[in-house]
Parts: structure tokens; sequence; C-alpha cells
């Protein structure tokens, strides 16, 4: 059987929902198995026989994360070693959620990071999600590690959510376009998820995931303003001006944030012997599919 923690979030959500669709046997779990709890971690699996474990938990609030660092690091590194001290007792595979805030994002633009690029995290969500990472190295060989980038799916607020509520909302909206990377559809990385319990995989290790193609947060705002507005997902007759700016100009954001953070692919694609499709149709899809779209 399979066991999944953090379902009650917006990637477990994506994967509980094939897991159901193709009627595969598991447990899901949220909060009731408090990962920083290693009693609750024992609790919830005593007498069930758990083959992998699927952690899609996680503190993930980036900015938020620069006030409150222990409790980062108490979810992502503590939380995750407990994962990793159980499935190495219970001796079960370990499929793990990470970021690409693990890199400082000073690779020249356009050069996607590899698996084998150092990271060297510049805020404290990425320090601490690498930091759980380094606990399932120390502890486990038979690991899946997939870094994901710029997720967005079902009816939880993301980058796609924020962007619609202002267009609705606003006549300007101004958008950071120093910061590159992939958005990712969280239904195509719950597929590539899936797809490596099925297989019962055996190439162990680090793997990056993302949807195809990169763009700056400004560009990703436009192509969700257009094809939007071609849903009528937006009022026809309502114009909104996209502004570009610059990271030092958008005051919001506390933490610091990779000026490049495009993830490689070709490892995954390779080993697993995946089609991933760019990341401007899997966001067709997704607002195709929004549950909260008020026809205009
Ligand atoms: N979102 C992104 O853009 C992004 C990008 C790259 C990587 N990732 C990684 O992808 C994974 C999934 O991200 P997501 O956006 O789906 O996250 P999310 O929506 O914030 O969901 C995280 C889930 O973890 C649960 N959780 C938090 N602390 C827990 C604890 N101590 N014990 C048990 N459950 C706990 C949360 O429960 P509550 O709902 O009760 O808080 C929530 O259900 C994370 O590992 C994240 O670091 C995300």
């Amino acid at each position: 059987m399979l066991w999944l923690i953090g379902n009650s979030g917006m990637l477990g959500s994506a994967v509980e929902k094939i897991l159901l669709n193709e009627k595969l046997q598991y447990w899901a779990t949220g909060r009731e198995a408090d990962i920083t709890d290693y009693r609750q971690i024992e609790r919830f699996s005593k007498n069930k026989e758990i083959a992998w474990v699927i952690n899609c938990s996680g503190y993930t609030q980036v900015d938020k994360a620069e006030a409150e660092p222990e409790r980062a690091f108490q979810t992502n590194r503590n939380g995750v070693h407990n994962i990793a001290q159980f499935c190495l007792k219970k001796k079960c595979k370990l499929i793990h959620i990470s970021t690409d805030y693990v890199f400082n994002g000073k690779k020249k633009l356009y050069e996607p990071y590899s698996e084998v690029d150092e990271p060297d995290p510049i805020n404290i969500y990425g320090k601490s999600k690498l930091a759980g990472e380094g606990e399932i190295k120390k502890l486990l060989n038979d690991y899946f590690i997939i870094r994901t980038s710029w997720l967005y799916g079902s009816n939880y607020s993301n980058f796609v959510t924020t962007m619609l509520k202002l267009f609705k909302e606003k006549d300007t909206v101004q958008v950071v376009n120093d910061q590159w990377g992939s958005p990712t559809y969280t239904v195509d990385l719950a597929r590539v998820i899936i797809k490596i319990v099925k297989d019962n995989v055996r190439q162990y290790g680090v793997y990056h995931f993302a949807n195809e193609g990169a763009i700056a947060w400004y560009g990703f705002a436009q192509e969700i303003y257009e094809q939007a507005k071609r849903l009528g997902l937006i009022e026809n007759k309502k114009e909104v001006k996209i502004v570009p700016v610059k990271t030092e100009e958008y005051k919001i954001a506390v933490a610091k944030r990779p000026k490049n953070s495009i993830l490689s692919k070709e490892k995954i694609k390779q080993t697993f012997n995946l089609g991933i499709r760019p990341w401007n149709e899997a966001l067709g899809d997704y607002l195709n599919e929004f549950p909260f779209r008020e026809k205009n």
C-alpha cells in the first residue's frame, strides 16, 4: 500500500485525485499525522503494510519563513527526517518533493539547473528544503527527491488564481520581470509521481520536474491574461495593463528569490521515457477546468 502525506495541500490533492481515479489503494493524511512528531507517524502507520510513502507536505510560505525560520525547519527538515526514519525502519520507498529554490539563481539566464548543480539557497524556505533533502540522503537509498517549481493547481491560492483575482479587481497590475522559471501544473507532476509508483521504478535519486519552457513572472501573467480573456474568465470590455517591474521595485516580497530557477528536465525525461508538455498548454487545461470560473 501507499501512504500519501499532505493530501490536503495543492499538490497532494492532485495526487489523491489520480489515486482515486485509478482505483489504487492508499492511505492519506494531513495534519492528523503531524510529521514533526514521530509518535504520530508511528501511531498512524501501526498495523499497516506500507511499501511507498509520497510526501507532498511541507512548510511552503516562502516570505513568512523569513520571520519564523524555526517553524520552516521544524517541518521541512525535522519532519522530513521523521519520514525518512520511518521509511528506513519499515523499508519503504520514498517520493519527496523539493524545490527550485534550493539554487541561488546566479546561473546565466536561460541556462537550466541540472541535478548535478550545487544547491546554494538564498532564503530560509530554500535552506529548510535543502536540509530536508540532506536528511533523506543521510538515511535512505531508496528515495526519489523531485525538485519542482512555480506550482499551480486546483482551487488553492497560487499565482494563477492571484492574477485572475487582480485582473478582475484592478486596472493596472505590476509583475516582476527579472525572475525566470518554469510554471508547473500540479496534475502533470502528480501523473509522474504515480507513474514512478506504478512502474515500480528503481532508478533512485534526485530529479527535476517542471512543465517545458521558461518564462518570467511577467510573461506568465501576460499569458494568463490572454488565455483567461479568450475563455471569458475576464470581462470582455475590461482592459488590464500589466506592468513589468524589477525585483527591487516590488516591495511586497520579503524573501530573496533566485533570478534564474529554470530546471533541466533531461534526466527525468530520459530515465522514465517521459514527454513533458509546455507550460502554456498545461495552463490552458487548468484555466479550462478551473472550478470557480464565473462566466461574464
Ligand atoms: N507551491 C509551489 O510553488 C512549490 C514550488 C516548488 C516546490 N514545492 C514543494 O511541493 C510540495 C507541495 O507544495 P504545495 O504547494 O502543494 O504545498 P501546500 O499546498 O502548502 O500543502 C502543504 C501541505 O502540507 C501540510 N503540512 C504542513 N505541515 C505539516 C505537518 N507538520 N504535518 C503534516 N502535514 C503538514 C499542509 O497542511 P495544512 O493545510 O494543514 O497547512 C498542507 O496540506 C512542498 O514540498 C513544496 O515545498 C512547491
